[in-house]
């Protein structure tokens, strides 16, 4: 079956590897990936382990990590793949959205060793990096197709027409999915990150046990809003005793998950209603929530959801290599920029 992009077979480039080498370091995560013909080669990701004592990322510490790993995790990647850095053909990076530091150290990084090789750099944004980290586990994925957009940063839902054309239909007005599981496992004494923490944690327990606050749940609009779903769990918990919570954690983790399941996916079917196309990804870390995938999959039963495979949910460089692939095949000079952009959006 023939791929939607031009990338699929195509063998006139600059060097008969047509291998990229992706770099992400928008967070805390550090990350390499080597792509050739839209197949991943090889794919790592370090976690920062250093923020769990402080319950969140640590910007400064974020920072000389990646510096301090980058080159072995880079280094250990391309070896897995059995490609020597002379073959590469290009070096595409994560320039935003992220933290400024640490998307700096990543560039700076990228930049050096591309320009060691005398190859291209492409500078990549993170947010359409996970819209299309799909592809790489649903080839059979066509455009248009909506994307449900759930991160530590971003509630997003977006009409994707086709590479580089998009249409933002709705988004939060206050907290990220992933920032209510992470502040939402805080006030439930759960670790970080709060996305995993709490689905464990929801394991056995009753969804239904506590009725937590569904924003615009009645309400034609497409935004989201998680800064009320987060209070009425604390104002729960600051009116148990030590014991109760205890006792009670698995049925208040469940029921906060569902409350974030649930409006994430009745949006997700508003927006498929007016736009008529009934095809939904699902991406960004939140997407590798068990319960929202099962949500997801009984609201779109007559149409089809797709999810990228679930290393590829949270953050990685594998959707960079991929993205950088697309776009030095078909559009370079639009992702010619290499300026750290920490609040870049799409379509910037
Ligand atoms: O996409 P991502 O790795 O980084 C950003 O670009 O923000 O997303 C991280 C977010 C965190 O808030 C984390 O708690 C959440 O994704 N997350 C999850 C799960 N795994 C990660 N949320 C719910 N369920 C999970 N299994
Ligand atoms: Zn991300």
């Amino acid at each position: 079956m023939e791929g939607p992009f031009p990338a699929n077979g195509r063998t006139d480039c600059h060097k008969n590897s047509e291998v990229i080498l992706g770099i992400e370091t928008s967070c805390d995560e550090t990350a390499a990936a080597v792509c050739h013909r839209g197949v991943i080669l090889a794919s790592r990701v370090s976690s920062q382990e250093i923020h769990r004592q402080f319950g969140g990322v640590v910007p400064e510490a974020a920072s000389r990590e990646h510096e301090r790993w980058l080159a072995t995790i880079v280094r250990g990647t391309l070896e897995e793949a059995g490609v020597r850095p002379e073959a590469l053909e290009a070096v595409a990076v994560t320039r935003g959205p992220g933290l400024v530091g640490t998307l700096l150290a990543g560039l700076s990084f990228a930049r050096g060793f591309a320009s060691g090789l005398g190859i291209p750099s492409l500078g990549i944004n993170h947010i359409e990096a996970h819209i299309f980290s799909c592809f790489l586990g649903c080839p059979e994925l066509r455009f248009p197709f909506l994307c449900l957009l759930v991160s530590g940063g971003h509630t997003q839902i977006w009409e994707v027409r086709e590479l580089g054309r998009y249409h933002l239909l709705g988004e939060t007005r206050d907290d990220a999915a992933g920032e209510a599981f992470d502040k939402g496992a805080r006030v439930l004494g759960l670790d970080y990150p709060g996305g995993p923490a709490i689905e464990q944690a929801a394991g056995g327990g009753n969804p239904r046990a506590f009725h937590f606050p569904r924003a615009f749940e009645k309400n034609e609009e497409l935004a989201f809003s998680f800064s009320g779903l987060k209070t009425a769990l604390k104002i729960a918990v600051e009116n148990m005793t030590v014991e109760e919570l205890a006792s009670r954690r698995s049925d208040l983790a469940a029921s906060y998950q569902q409350a974030i399941a649930e409006v994430l996916v009745g949006k997700a079917r508003q927006a498929s209603e007016r736009t008529g196309i009934g095809t939904l990804v699902i991406a960004g870390g939140v997407a590798a929530n068990g319960v929202l995938r099962q949500a997801a999959t009984d609201a779109f039963r007559s149409r089809t959801v797709l999810y990228p495979p679930l290393a590829l949910c949270t953050d990685n460089a594998a959707m960079i290599a991929f993205l950088g692939e697309q776009y030095f095949r078909t559009n370079p000079s639009s992702a010619s920029s290499l300026a750290v952009s920490p609040n870049l959006r799409l379509g910037e």
